[in-house]
């Protein structure tokens, strides 16, 4: 007999039953289900709903119930729907009658809303862990590589002169960030559902605050229609999973593009490559490219569930059911990415004479000529169609503007003198770019030490 069979004449239909059970995948809520009920049974007995001795026994049976459960001696039912009804039915088949006290003044719906948001800000946690360690391994990169130089790019041609270091401070900024949104989605999930009720809240004297508390909430949620409704929290934290995806998707792009034969900028380690089954040459960067391949699934999970939303009226409908999977999938996905990316940079190798010298070719330097003459007061407009006038001359003689005598030099413009030499060697054109944000070793130093001291703020 089903828990809300009350009002039923017929059994479900064993297909409707198999199609709205959640128990496969919702029973990964099972901790957080039992640490909601033991602060509910808890307060019932405080402001006597029920005894105190009945909440006894029921917080000592759902105590049973969860070590059973992590033990694997707990058998879950498909015909018991959910994980909240298959726990209810296993602690009155411990406890007895009393275990049938533990729903009073609560839903299900309420339930459920409260489930998600301990098992999310768990997950945020674990997450934020793993993001650091992330960080952490950038930025020991980056202190190693200072004074590496390397072409940047923009359109993937060679633009200017910068250093890994500085490359690699780009992603410590946008991860940090990342984890800035973790935290505020955190902070905004952390209020207590439970007290809405099915919709309507109760009439029994709840003590809402208690059992906020008692779960580590900062407060509990002030409308009840919304507090079962809702699932903003969810869709925020699958934005967040989103955009730290789309971030390390960018980064593994770059470690794909960077050990092919063609770059050779890094070499990954063989631990963090893998082989062709027909190829014997080959060593693919599978790792990074699967990052790239899953960040599609996280995406599509927030659009999953911003689609199941967008059209519910409120309160509780069971479209929402359709949470927990999306939610579970985004969490795995960004856990593993993290977990695996982390290693994969600290073991892969950087070639630092091959960024070096990619410095050399493709006229990263041409910008620091033009504004070496606009330095000697030459229009930047007119410096640049000078430049541009030279670097054509080279790419026809297939040579570098370093190549070039002062007298070729001097037949683009009288202004030029023998320190354009300085001028445009890439040490000098990194060295000089120490606007705060730039490239320089000097600018570098210090965005890593700002960075530090951001990441010790940002930790919770
Ligand atoms: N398994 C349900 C879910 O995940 C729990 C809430 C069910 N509430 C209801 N009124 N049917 O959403």
């Amino acid at each position: 007999m089903k828990l809300w069979g009350g009002r039923f004449e017929k059994d479900t239909d064993k297909l409707v039953e198999d199609f709205h059970s959640s128990i496969s995948f919702d029973q990964r809520l099972y901790r957080q289900d039992i640490q909601g009920s033991i602060a509910h049974a808890r307060m019932l007995g405080e402001v006597g709903v029920i005894s105190r001795a009945e909440a006894e026994q029921i917080i000592s049976g759902l105590e049973g119930v969860l070590e059973d459960i992590q033990v694997g001696k707990a058998e879950f039912e498909v015909g018991a729907e959910d994980i909240h009804m298959n726990i209810e039915k296993i602690l009155t088949e411990r406890v007895g009658s009393v275990g049938k006290k533990l729903h009073t003044g609560r839903s299900r719906n309420d339930q459920v809303a409260l489930d998600l948001r301990l098992f999310l800000r768990d997950e945020i946690d674990v997450t934020k862990d793993l993001l650091v360690k992330l960080v952490e391994t950038l930025l020991a990169l980056a202190k190693e590589h200072l004074t590496t130089w390397m072409p940047g790019y923009t359109h993937l041609q060679k633009a200017q002169p910068i250093t890994f270091a500085h490359h690699v401070m780009a992603y410590v900024q946008m991860l940090t960030r990342d984890l800035e949104r973790l935290k505020d989605t955190r902070k905004r999930l952390n209020f207590s559902p439970l007290g809405s009720g099915a919709l309507a809240g109760t009439t029994f004297p709840l003590n809402r605050e208690q059992v906020a508390t008692e779960l580590g909430f900062d407060g509990v949620t002030l409308n009840s229609l919304d507090g079962v409704s809702d699932r903003d929290f969810a869709i925020e934290f699958l934005s967040a999973a989103s955009i730290l995806m789309m971030h390390l998707s960018r980064l593994c792009e770059e470690l794909v593009i960077w050990s092919t034969g063609e770059f050779q900028f890094v070499t990954m380690d063989d631990a963090y490559s893998t082989g062709s089954s027909i190829m014997p040459q080959k060593k693919n960067p599978d790792v990074a490219e699967l990052v790239r391949g899953k960040t599609g699934r996280v995406y599509g999970d927030l659009m999953a569930l911003l689609t199941v939303m967008k059209g519910l009226p409120l309160a509780y409908n069971k479209d929402m059911q359709e949470d927990k999977e999306r939610v579970f999938d985004a969490v795995d996905t960004i856990q593993k990415s993290l977990l695996v990316v982390e290693p994969m940079l600290r073991t892969m190798k950087v070639n630092t004479n091959v960024l070096s010298e990619g410095t050399k070719k493709g006229f990263t330097n041409a910008t620091d000529l033009a504004d070496y003459l606009a330095k000697k007061s030459v229009p930047f407009r007119e410096a640049h169609e000078i430049v541009g006038g030279l670097v054509l001359h080279c790419v026809k003689r297939n040579c570098s503007l370093e190549d070039l005598t002062l007298d070729e030099y001097k037949r683009y413009s009288p202004v030029f003198e023998n320190d354009l030499f300085e001028a445009i060697s890439i040490e000098y054109c990194v060295n000089q770019r120490k606007v705060q944000g730039g490239p320089s070793p000097e600018a570098v130093g210090k965005a890593i030490e700002e960075s530090e001291l951001q990441l010790s703020l940002i930790k919770w």
